[in-house]
């Protein structure tokens, strides 16, 4: 069996397929997405720029020549590329284990059509193994977290990280996700989330794992 390492490659590798000539091609964040990026830069005159969710991928795109522009300035975008935490049998997804999750979550929105990229390690049947990312505003981290345990979660200060926007990590354990749609909701509506990465009413179009694309369900 290969590693995680080879599948994220395999996967990066075939949503290269779903880029076409004259794009401007939304691109996600993390290990699975560098190399999709690495892809992009062998086919970079073919489109036409990159709108990036994290400090981080606009630095390796713009290391390899790819033009990256605000998402301002693109407008609708027709693909995102992007890789998760966790992915359930619906394409609803856990993400923002790198702490890219809200500009992650505007792409996607954004995007007409959103190819996931995972390896098999990430596929399980119920959200919640990996704790939940949830981005605050820094003054409201003490009471979101309360909110989060009435919710029935243990939510960790994700210490020394800064989001780019200049926000706040809280990861929630041990919450077995059985109405994603329902509590992406809830969450959302406590004063001082910025977002959370429960990608479930927005939830990936497309999934590659392990370089496969996985049947809809
Ligand atoms: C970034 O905040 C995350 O949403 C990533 O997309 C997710 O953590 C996947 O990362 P890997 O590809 O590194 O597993």
């Amino acid at each position: 069996m290969s590693t995680a390492d080879e599948q994220k490659r395999a996967s990066a590798a075939k949503a290269l397929d779903y880029v076409e000539d004259g794009m401007i091609v939304g691109v996600g964040t993390g290990s699975t997405v560098k190399y999709f990026i690495d892809g992009l830069a062998s086919m970079k005159d073919r489109i036409e720029s990159a709108v990036s969710s994290s400090e981080q991928s606009t630095a390796q795109l713009k290391s390899l020549g790819i033009r990256v522009i605000d998402l301002n300035a693109a407008g609708p975008l027709s693909l995102y590329v992007d890789g998760a935490d966790e992915c359930d049998p619906h394409n609803r997804l856990i993400k923002g284990g790198g702490a890219a999750l809200t500009r992650e979550k505007i792409i996607a929105e954004a995007s007409a059509k959103f190819v996931c990229i995972i390896d098999s390690a990430k596929e399980v049947d119920v959200l919640g193994r990996f704790p939940l990312p949830v981005e605050v505003v820094p003054m409201a981290r003490s009471l979101v977290g309360r909110k989060l345990v009435a919710l029935g979660g243990q939510p960790v200060w994700r210490e020394n990280v800064t989001t780019d926007n200049g926000n706040w990590i809280l990861d929630v354990h041990n919450m077995r996700i059985v109405d994603p749609l329902g509590l992406e909701r809830e969450i959302n509506q406590i004063p001082g989330v910025v977002s959370v990465g429960l990608f479930a009413r927005r939830p990936a179009d497309v999934v590659i794992s392990a370089g496969n694309v996985r049947a809809n369900r």
